[in-house]
């Protein structure tokens, strides 16, 4: 990853990794079943957990593997990671820093990998799945899941602009066929795939990036100045001027290596 992009991601995450441990919608939904799910039933003994976050999937996945490895570029998200999950009693988790594009495991050392609302921080998506597929063993699972990129371009523009101005750190959400590309190109074939609505509270949302009064006023006057259009394909709720929340369509996937 480009040292700038790391920065970003790292000064972002650093200072708001326990609010990303107390996040609701972090650490349960119907997406996380759904994942967890698809990795039952294909019973991996050893799970990748690629940038952890706060862990809960992680947890999740610590449930039905032998062992899971965390992995983030954040060490003070990786730290908060590891309170969390070892408070939860779960021996069978290890914690590991570095960057998705240079994974240090030797190929083929995993079953499934997992990696949940993070590629959208990514500055080379598809170098990522390079290095997954290649961590994976034949047969086994990349477990994916991220914010789904707009197919109408203006309205795409619209959510990525209110992204960035929240988190400098995100680079672009990926529509379907842009996904089905990546995976197909890097040798994983696509074997699940679903669509989830995630609501995002609007007060947590940008209180989780610790937003100034200032920024968060000009994201605000943002999304009341853009087309009705643009504010109805996130479902934005407002009560008068204020911004309620707004609901995000996330992508699932999971394709098998080659
Ligand atoms: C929203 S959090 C992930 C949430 C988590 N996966 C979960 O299920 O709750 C995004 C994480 O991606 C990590 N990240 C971003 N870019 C990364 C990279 N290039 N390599 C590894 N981790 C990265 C950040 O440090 C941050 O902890």
């Amino acid at each position: 990853m480009s040292e700038g992009q790391a920065r970003r991601v790292q000064e972002q995450f650093g200072p708001s990794a326990t609010a990303y441990v107390a996040s609701a919608g972090h650490a349960a939904g119907e997406d996380l079943d759904t994942l967890l799910a698809w990795g039952r039933a294909r019973r991996p003994a050893r799970v990748l957990d690629v940038a952890t976050g706060g862990g809960h999937t992680a947890l999740a996945f610590a449930g039905i593997a032998r062992t899971v490895v965390a992995f983030d570029l954040t060490e003070p998200m990786l730290r908060a990671a590891r309170d969390f999950i070892r408070g939860r009693g779960a021996p069978n988790v290890a914690f590991a820093a570095g960057d998705v594009v240079a994974l240090p495991f030797g190929d083929g050392a995993f079953d499934a990998v997992t990696c949940r609302i993070a590629p959208h921080h990514f500055a080379d998506v598809a170098a990522a799945i390079r290095q997954i597929h290649r961590v994976l063993r034949p047969g086994g699972s990349f477990l994916v899941q991220d914010i789904l990129g707009h197919d109408d371009p203006d309205t795409n523009a619209f959510i990525t602009e209110v992204e960035k101005r929240r988190d400098p750190s995100h680079v672009r959400a990926y529509r379907a066929a842009e996904w089905g590309a990546f995976l197909r190109a890097a040798g994983l074939t696509v074997m699940d795939e679903a669509v989830v609505r995630k609501v995002r509270v609007w007060d947590d949302w940008t209180g989780r990036m610790r937003m100034s009064a200032a920024a968060r006023g000009e994201l605000e006057a943002f999304v009341r100045r853009a087309p009705e259009r643009c504010r109805a394909a996130f479902d934005f709720k407002l009560a008068g001027e204020t911004i309620e929340s707004f609901t995000d369509r996330m992508i699932l996937l999971r394709a098998d290596r080659d």
